[in-house]
């Protein structure tokens, strides 16, 4: 939950998923995610966190495409 919950939730969520949305949209037509050596499959969800996210981070690359 990025974004809060309940009647002061964020009011440009919205706006800030499109403008991500785009983000990637722009990033995935130059480069291909690819796992390295550290990348963990599958990810082990951290139990820790209140949102939902990596143990101990996420390890990946940019390839760029041909
Ligand atoms: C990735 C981008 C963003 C994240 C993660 C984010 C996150 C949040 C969070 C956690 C809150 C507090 C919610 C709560 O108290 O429950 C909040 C409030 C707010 N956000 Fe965002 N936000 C983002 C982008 C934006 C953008 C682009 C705008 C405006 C264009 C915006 C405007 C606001 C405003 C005005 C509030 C206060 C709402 C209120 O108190 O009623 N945010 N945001």
């Amino acid at each position: 939950m990025p974004f809060g919950s309940g009647p002061r939730k964020c009011i440009g969520y919205r706006f800030a998923l499109l403008e991500v949305k785009i983000l990637f949209f722009n990033l995935l037509s130059y480069f291909e995610i690819v796992p390295v050596q550290e990348t963990q499959i599958p990810v082990k969800i951290c139990k820790k966190s209140l949102n939902m996210s990596p143990e101990g981070g996420l390890s990946i690359a940019l390839k760029r495409r041909q």
